[in-house]
């Protein structure tokens, strides 16, 4: 039995109501798992579906040096693990000096830094091979901090370079995200005339583990409800409008980034798409009503020029908020976001490239049915 790290059982043990938690147990290599069967008591040794050997996702080069900005984050953290788990490399998280967040990792190393400050900036970074940013976007505004952890990279010599994107291929329905094309358009820029850093823009779609909600589903991402909201087994769609959608688990997100960066230097696509499921939007609800008990969906359907006017004609909203977002943005924020995914995903926004996918052919992805059918069994 494989046992679970200090912060996996803290968890588990700080829920409520744990018979309704859906634990994904990580599995002993990078490759994906898939949830453990409903049935499993938590906190007994769940079930374990490795379906990728060693091999699909190493190659095999040296080690490298790893800094993790704002890796005490949520998505951070699954690449941490992915990443310890891997035991190859040598990883420091950049933490903001005045940050009061913790990582309690003994397998890292932990390194404050005062983004504000070139010099300290560039000497955290010496040595490093590789800088994969975490940083929250809502509290960067003006993405200084992001734009300042480039350049001190640049200057210190470090190889590569992953921006904080970690979702969508496009956001410009996406305000709260407008930083991402930001970042995007200030490396082009940077690379325009001669390639002074390699840089990826890993876009895993929207975290599958989002359709579980409200059952966890992963270590450190906090279940979020979603417009395909299987506990009551509704959605919201958009008329005449049946659009792709890339869905990814954390794990297979984490699975694949721990293994991107041994890739060779060179080798990183700069569209780094990340297609654990591409699935259609009446796709996700065949498989919602299939699982849930097989009646279908209360689907409320709304108007894409209505969205785009910020009317949002629906008869349920989000509940749940990001960490990053406060109480007092809530309200406002959760109805564009719901508009904004809406109008994305329309226009082909969370229709991510399998850039990676091709980096590694013989990885196999959960998949969206699996996944969520594990999560779903025997529950009301
Ligand atoms: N695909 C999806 O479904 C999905 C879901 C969630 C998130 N994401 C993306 O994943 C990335 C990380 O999101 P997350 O939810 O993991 O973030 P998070 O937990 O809210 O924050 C990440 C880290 O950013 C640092 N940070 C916070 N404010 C900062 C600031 N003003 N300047 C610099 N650093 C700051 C903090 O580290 P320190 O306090 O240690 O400095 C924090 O731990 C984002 O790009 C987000 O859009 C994607």
């Amino acid at each position: 039995m494989e046992s679970k790290t200090a912060s996996q059982w803290e968890l588990l043990t700080k829920l409520d109501k744990p018979e309704e938690l859906v634990f994904i147990q990580p599995t002993t290599s990078t490759a994906s798992t898939a949830p453990a069967k409903s049935g499993d008591d938590v906190g007994t040794e769940s079930s374990l579906v490795d379906k990728n050997d060693g091999d699909c996702l190493s190659p095999k080069s040296s080690a490298f040096k790893i800094a993790i900005a704002g890796g005490s984050g949520q998505v951070a953290q699954e690449i941490i693990d992915a990443l310890i788990k891997e035991d190859k490399h040598e990883i420091t998280i950049l933490t903001r000096s005045n940050s009061t967040t913790t990582t309690d990792r003994p397998e890292v190393t932990t390194r404050a830094v005062d983004y504000m400050d070139n010099s300290d900036l560039t000497a955290a970074l010496q040595g490093i091979h590789t800088v994969l940013s975490f940083i929250q976007l809502l509290s960067d505004p003006g993405n200084t901090l992001q734009k300042n952890l480039i350049d001190a990279a640049i200057t210190a010599g470090v190889k590569r370079f992953a921006p904080s994107e970690w979702a969508s291929a496009d956001m410009k329905d996406m305000p709260w995200w407008s930083g991402k094309a930001e970042i995007r358009e200030y490396l082009r820029k940077i690379n325009e005339n001669e390639k002074r850093i390699e840089y990826t823009l890993f876009q895993p779609g929207l975290f599958l583990n989002y359709l579980a909600f409200p059952h966890l589903t992963s270590a450190h991402i906090t279940p979020l409800n979603t417009r395909f909201d299987f506990r009551h087994r509704r959605a919201i769609t958009i008329a005449q409008h049946n659009y792709h959608i890339t869905l990814t688990t954390s794990a297979d997100l984490a699975a694949i980034v721990a293994a991107a960066v041994s890739l060779p230097e060179n080798s990183w696509p700069i569209d780094g798409g990340i297609r654990g499921n591409r699935v259609t939007v009446s796709e996700i609800i065949a498989v919602g009503e299939k699982i849930r008990g097989g009646a279908p969906f209360n689907i409320d359907t709304v108007k894409l020029e209505d969205l785009e006017r910020g009317v949002l004609d629906a008869s349920w909203k989000l509940e749940t908020k990001h960490a990053s977002v406060s109480e007092e943005q809530a309200g406002e924020m959760m109805k564009s976001v719901m508009v904004g995914m809406l109008v994305s995903g329309a226009k082909g926004g969370w229709d991510v490239s399998d850039g990676f996918n091709a980096s590694f052919p013989d990885y196999e992805f959960t998949k969206l049915e699996e996944f969520l059918g594990a999560v779903w069994e025997g529950k009301d």
